[in-house]
């Protein structure tokens, strides 16, 4: 006990004394976004990894595909806003990663230690190991180590989820195959020791037998669907192909099997470039399901940095049940600006020319209510980049009510009754970032808030 307190004062200590430098130079660079997360040094990054809530040191842990050949990159957050980089966590230096680390999942145990476990993939789909913070009692888990006893199996399949516990006590990890999502269970382990390092995985069947015709499922994403909304003993089968998909269904322990309430082809973002996201449960407060998607931007501008991570999502059942829906983590709104902003009451739209807003930010939220039936077929918002001749147009699904949008620098994201789409723009010309209305619907309400980019130290990479 004595040796865990000390730990942990010096290790807070070495990050009290480093000052924090925020190495993002706006102006420099008019697409890069300021409040969703761009790893430093800038450098290819996709899918998010491992995110995790650890409760020893209420911390939160992002990790995500970064640089070539794939490393797990890693920034540790208070509050899921603001970003503490840093130093890469998993770096390709054993016989099975050569090819890169791939991608996979982070689990915390309930046994004692609160064991952190990161489940991941070789890049030839072949091999699934773990990794495990060296030191369990240094708050920012800096540094990673892969136990001798690597790979847990060996197999054809990749991306597997975090350590998921039965009811009576059994693990298991799911996968995804050519076959769809695979489901694994380590037999007769008690123990993370008997889970890392002992047990032997044994494929125990498939959570769910893709439906002939698709492609490989990758990155399955398997998990008891959370909100006030859900049906009772409803899981979600996620799975990225062509997009993010789902089914929601029930989950049979014994068995291992997922069984869909139907095969209707649903996705978590209407825009396929919304990929490869990942879930984790956030037991900070009220139990929450909370996602991270990869947005599939490019390097916008030649940016330095190619790719982004979604804004945090909270994801639940909609209201009958059958759907999800999801909306920003609340704790974005910190970042709102109190005296930044505007009201606007009882705005149509001009038809089939944009109505302008005289409201401007390059980094903004909005949030409107539409009157009547809900927004009609033309409805929308038209975001200009700089002046009015580069614009984008964002649709707003039809019967839509209430619409949240995020707009970042270059990238946008839209929650429409809970029905996200992601669009990228571009900018080129320095200048303020607008929005008007499209269509003829009736705008009852709209306020809009200039954001502050996230606080970001990157003093450990530096
Ligand atoms: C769950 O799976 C077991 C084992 O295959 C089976 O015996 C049982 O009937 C299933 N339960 C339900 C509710 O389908
Ligand atoms: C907007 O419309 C509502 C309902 O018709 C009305 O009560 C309200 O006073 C209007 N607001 C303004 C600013 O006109």
């Amino acid at each position: 006990m004595y040796s865990l307190v000390v730990a942990t004062a010096t290790a807070a200590m070495a990050m009290s004394t480093a000052l924090a430098v925020d190495p993002r130079d706006f102006e420099a660079d008019l697409n890069l976004p300021g409040f969703h997360f761009v790893p430093y040094p800038f450098d290819w990054q996709n899918d998010p990894n491992g995110p995790l809530y650890d409760p020893v040191h209420d911390k939160y842990h992002l990790f995500y595909q970064y640089q070539t050949p794939r490393l797990w990159g890693h920034a540790v957050s208070d509050d899921l806003v603001s970003w503490v980089q840093m130093p890469v966590a998993i770096t390709t230096d054993q016989w099975y990663d050569q090819g890169g680390v791939f991608s996979g999942s982070g689990t915390v145990l309930d046994d004692e230690e609160q064991s952190v476990i990161l489940t991941i993939s070789s890049s030839d789909n072949t091999e699934i190991f773990v990794a495990t913070p060296k030191d369990r009692s240094d708050p920012f888990l800096t540094e990673w180590e892969l136990p001798d006893s690597n790979p847990i199996y060996t197999t054809s399949a990749r991306d597997p989820t975090e350590i998921m516990k039965t009811s009576d006590g059994r693990y298991r990890i799911a996968d995804g195959t050519a076959d769809g999502t695979a489901i694994w269970e380590c037999m007769g382990c008690e123990t993370a020791e008997d889970i890392i390092s002992g047990g032997k995985w044994e494929e125990i069947g498939m959570y769910q037998t893709k439906p002939d015709g698709q492609g490989y499922w990758e990155c399955p994403d398997t998990f008891p669907l959370l909100g006030e909304n859900a049906i009772d003993g409803t899981w979600v089968s996620k799975f990225s192909m062509s997009g993010d998909r789902y089914y929601l269904g029930t989950y049979n322990e014994t068995s291992g099997e997922f069984s869909p309430y139907d095969l209707e082809d649903r996705m978590y973002d209407s825009n396929s470039k919304f990929y490869a996201s990942k879930t984790f449960l956030d037991t900070r407060d009220e139990p929450r399901r909370v996602l991270w998607g990869w947005l599939v931007c490019g390097n916008p501008g030649e940016s330095e940095w190619t790719g982004l991570q979604s804004a945090p999502r909270v994801v639940e059942a909609a209201a009958d049940g059958k759907s999800i829906v999801m909306a920003p983590i609340p704790e974005l709104k910190t970042l709102r600006s109190d005296d930044d902003k505007a009201h606007y009451e009882n705005l149509s739209g001009n038809g089939d020319d944009v109505k302008e807003l005289d409201f401007s930010g390059r980094m903004f939220d909005v949030e409107a209510t539409i009157g009547g039936d809900g927004a009609s077929q033309s409805c929308g918002f038209r975001v200009l980049w700089d002046g009015a001749d580069e614009f984008t147009d964002v649709s707003i699904p039809e019967g839509t009510k209430s619409v949240r949008m995020l707009v970042d620098s270059s990238v946008i994201e839209l929650f429409a009754d809970g029905v996200a789409t992601t669009t990228f723009g571009l900018r080129t010309k320095a200048g303020s970032v607008k929005f008007g209305l499209l269509g003829d619907c009736v705008f009852e309400g709209i306020d809009a808030w200039a954001m502050s980019p996230y606080e970001y130290d990157a003093s450990n990479v530096l």
